[in-house]
């Protein structure tokens, strides 16, 4: 890796192993976009900029100046000087007036990376900066663009800071964190749609000159959106193509947006959502943007998928327990949802300790006065001890006697009318002037925006997990904001409040951590409405769906692990009929599909059959012999039961190449049908591997397990899994 200005040029170079990012000056004082791809080793590449042809530089053809602003492909577009595609920055000045020139003014290039305050980013050990400073100083504007590349690393991180350079207040009305632009050869937009218990699908579209936009304005990503967004050729397969693709390191509203222009230039940006954004900034303040995460690959997306991951593990996901085996855990949710009492967990726990599993989350309802139901009682977080005779501290000590570990629910930013704390606080929930706020599972958000909410929050959170030694916490939010109005907040700060919220949430998870070292935190969202980058840099893994039906996890999978670690996908075995689809699957499978992510059991071990319950240690044994590759492996996308409707199979290759396994699911089962040949990836293709299916036992050439490819048995079964391991001989 490596960062260079070049003075001739007057560019400067970013590279990583295999790309090169380039951007400029254009007459001395606009700074462009000039290449993102891979890598070249030369700088005299301005011409691809063909600032010969037609129009000129506005130090040469100043009548110009609107054509120049809207042809030259932009590093940070500003808006109200003629750049008509979408900006990056905008702001209003107390006069009313918007629009922007940053003019560049400086840069310098350091060893290491500053975070970002008040923000989840990126971090290590060897890492290079690159920070541009630009400034407007009519408005009294200046922007610091920073960029870093990291050893090893094919991504490149971006982010801005905004500072009021001026003596007046202004309104940040809109900030976006990347933008690159390219020439569209006929490209298609790879983004996700979905919704509860059907998160993360991805989709292809043709990227034409009309906007394609992924976005939320829900104060989250939700289950519809993910940050993400990237740009490909139309052939791009799993193993070639051009992937160019953005990320955010961000859990609120955001905004991902590709254009093509007339010129058939695309700019592709991201960043936190525009609309009902609204920042003031006294003389002197500064706001800092979320952190974009950039990469390019040639091979296509498996490589994609690989420097994601490898990038989120080793510079994003900070908790301790980046690199740990986590828990294997059962959770009361589908197994009892609402209607338990100490003896039921107990003997749910008994159950669990006795087949060998590491730890027990009490989910939803153990709080509050009465928590029957979604109804009551969110803010109250005290044990109910009516239901749980001897409160969260007996529970906890009789777990420790079976050798479980204690793992508890928190949905710390709602709030129920039905609550002492509502009773108390009725001005800490979210709501605007003689409205109701709108209910959602029949519950309301509280103002994160107000400083002794957060103080209340953390008091009482912290007071639990230091009475009941918790090892885990679950952080759910079952719902997005709405009512977006504050009673602490000033009238003018009101557009303050969406990103408010998310900064809230960080502030609490940090000093959780900071607090609670070897706190596992798993984050949650109604499922995965919530499941980014910037919930992994706190919480290492994240509840990716309530949707556990294996055949609907194919495509949630699909979707989650194209950008996600799989030792961040929350997984658990459900229930023998899914209590979502209704969907009966043999627990084989059930097994298997949990063995995608972090393995845990989300039913009732007490009820379950006996033959069930007796495959359960040897299923164990199976998640154990594979879990330090679910951590650290690399991830291949074989075969998409979305895309061909009757299949699906992955594999996990180790970074050696020793150990790998392969995951296969076969939905509907094919009458006169054939044992399916799959053509594994990753592998060494002069080692020598073993390969155990089932009860058969093989050795095969790597280059012959690529090529020539490996017969699965025939299934003659709906709904059946098989998973394979592959070791060098
Ligand atoms: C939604 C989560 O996704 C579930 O796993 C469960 O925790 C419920 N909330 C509890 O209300």
């Amino acid at each position: 890796m490596s960062m260079i200005y070049d003075e001739r040029n007057r560019l400067w170079k970013l590279d990583t192993p295999n790309t090169s990012y380039v951007l400029g000056l254009v007459d001395g004082r606009f700074l462009a976009h000039i290449y993102y791809g891979a890598k070249v080793t030369d700088t005299d590449i301005t011409y691809i900029l063909r600032l010969n042809e037609g129009w000129k530089v506005p130090s040469k053809q100043p009548e110009e100046y609107v054509s120049f602003m809207s042809a030259l492909p932009m590093e940070f577009p500003v808006s109200g000087r003629g750049d008509y595609r979408e900006s990056c920055i905008n702001i209003k000045t107390e006069d009313g007036q918007e629009g922007l020139e940053l003019i560049y003014d400086s840069y310098q290039i350091y060893d290491g990376k500053n975070d970002l305050k008040g923000l989840p980013s990126s971090f290590g050990d060897n890492v290079q900066t690159l920070e541009i400073t630009l400034k407007d100083t009519i408005v009294g504007v200046e922007a610091v663009l920073s960029y870093s590349v990291f050893e090893g690393s094919d991504v490149i991180a971006r982010s801005v800071k905004v500072k009021n350079a001026g003596d007046r207040i202004i309104h940040l009305t809109k900030l976006l964190s990347s933008c690159i632009e390219l020439e569209n050869e006929g490209f298609e937009v790879l983004g996700f749609y979905g919704s509860w218990a059907r998160e993360h699908i991805m989709e292809r579209t043709r990227l034409g000159h009309g906007a394609t936009v992924f976005e939320s304005i829900r104060g989250e990503e939700g289950h519809d959106g993910q940050p993400f967004i990237a740009v490909m050729d139309e052939k791009t397969d799993e193993d070639s193509g051009r992937v160019y693709a953005m990320q955010l390191v961000y859990s609120g509203s955001f905004l991902a947006k590709a254009k093509t222009d007339a010129r058939d230039y695309a700019r592709i940006v991201i960043g936190i959502q525009p609309s009902g954004f609204d920042w003031k900034l006294e003389a002197g303040e500064e706001f800092q943007a979320p952190e974009a995460v950039l990469t390019y690959s040639d091979k296509g997306l498996n490589k994609m998928t690989h420097s994601l991951h490898d990038f989120c593990r080793d510079h994003i996901i900070r908790s301790k327990h980046q690199y740990d085996k986590r828990p294997i855990l059962v959770n009361s949710w589908e197994a009892a949802y609402f209607d338990f009492d100490e003896k039921k967990i107990l003997s749910l726990a008994k159950s669990a300790s006795d087949l060998g599993i590491d730890m027990l989350v009490l989910d939803d309802g153990w709080f509050g006065k009465h928590r029957e139901e979604p109804k009551a009682s969110l803010g109250d977080w005290y044990c109910n001890e009516n239901k749980l005779k001897g409160g969260l501290e007996f529970i906890g000590s009789e777990l420790k006697k079976m050798g479980l570990k204690f793992g508890l629910w928190f949905e710390p930013e709602m709030i129920s009318e039905d609550s002492d704390l509502y009773r108390a606080h009725p001005e800490w929930v979210l709501h605007t002037k003689g409205r109701e706020p709108a209910r959602c599972r029949d519950q309301w958000v509280l103002d994160l925006s107000n400083p002794a909410v957060i103080e209340y929050l953390y008091e009482s959170m912290a007071k639990i997990i230091d009475a009941a030694d918790l090892a885990y916490i679950k952080w759910d939010m079952n719902r997005p904001l709405s009512d977006i109005g504050s009673d602490y907040l000033d009238k003018d700060r009101q557009g303050e409040i969406m990103h408010r919220h998310v900064i809230g949430v960080y502030e609490l998870q940090e000093r959780l951590i900071s607090k609670f070292p070897e706190l596992l935190i798993e984050n949650c969202s109604s499922g995965g409405a919530r499941f980014d980058l910037g919930m992994l840099y706190y919480s290492p893994q994240i509840w990716c769906s309530d949707d556990m039906d294996p055949v609907e996890r194919l495509a949630i999978h699909e979707g989650t692990a194209l950008l996600y670690p799989l030792s961040t996908i929350g997984s658990h075995v459900c229930k023998g009929k899914n209590d979502i689809t209704g969907r009966k699957v043999p627990f084989k499978t059930r097994g298997i599909s949990a063995m995608t992510g972090t393995f845990g059991y989300e039913l009732d071990l007490t009820q379950i059959s006996e033959e069930d319950r007796k495959a359960i240690p040897s299923q164990l044994k199976e998640y154990r012999a594979i879990q330090h590759l679910v951590q650290t492996g690399d991830y291949y996308r074989i075969a998409s039961y979305r895309t061909n409707g009757r299949y699906d199979a992955f594999m996990n290759v180790s970074k050696d190449k020793k150990e790998a396994y392969l995951m296969y699911m076969q939905v509907l089962a094919r009458p006169n049908d054939k044992g399916q040949r799959i053509c594994l990836k990753g592998l060494d293709p002069d080692m020598r591997y073993e390969v155990e299916c089932e009860d058969r036992k093989e050795t095969y050439k790597g280059d012959v397990l690529m090529n020539v490819g490996f017969i699965l048995p025939c299934i003659r079964e709906d709904f059946s899994a098989v998973m394979i391991k592959i070791s060098a001989k």
